[in-house]
C-alpha cells in the first residue's frame, strides 16, 4: 500500500504465489516477486542473495520471521539440526552476506 517492491523470500513456491495473488486482488498496483529461499539449507541461502542482487533493488528490510518450533529431531541437508539450521544459522548466514556484501 506504501508502494514497496516486495520480495516474497519462501520455500514453498506454490503457496507464496498464491499470496501473491491475494495481495494482487487487494491492491493490483502492489509490486511484488516471489523468490525460492530454504533457510535450512546454506546453499539456498547463497542462492537466493545472489538471485536478489541481480534485481539491483535496494534492500531497506528484511524481515527475518520464518523458523520452525519443537520439530521431530531431523537434519538438514548440510547435516545441521534442522530447528538449529532454520531458525539461527540460515538467518544469520543470510543477514551477513547481506551485511558484508560478499557474494
Ligand atoms: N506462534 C507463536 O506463538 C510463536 C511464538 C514465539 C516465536 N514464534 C516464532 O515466530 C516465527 C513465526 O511463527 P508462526 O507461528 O507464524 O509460524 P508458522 O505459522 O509455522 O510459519 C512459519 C513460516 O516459516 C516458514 N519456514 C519454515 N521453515 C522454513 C525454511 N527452511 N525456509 C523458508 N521458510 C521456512 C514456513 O514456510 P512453509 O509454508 O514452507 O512451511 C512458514 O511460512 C517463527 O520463527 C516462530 O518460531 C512464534
Amino acid at each position: 500500500m506504501r508502494g514497496a517492491h516486495v520480495i516474497i523470500a519462501a520455500r514453498n513456491i506454490k503457496a507464496a504465489n498464491e499470496a501473491k495473488q491475494a495481495i494482487l486482488k487487494n491492491n493490483d498496483n502492489a509490486k511484488i516477486d516471489v523468490l525460492e529461499l530454504d533457510l535450512s539449507s546454506l546453499n539456498s541461502v547463497n542462492a537466493f542473495v545472489h538471485t536478489f542482487k541481480a534485481l539491483n533493488l535496494p534492500l531497506n528490510i528484511l524481515i527475518n520471521n520464518a523458523g520452525v518450533m519443537f520439530c521431530p529431531y531431523q537434519l538438514s541437508q548440510d547435516g545441521i539440526e534442522m530447528q538449529f539450521a532454520t531458525n539461527h544459522l540460515g538467518r544469520s548466514l543470510m543477514s551477513l552476506i547481506f551485511l558484508l556484501k560478499k557474494f
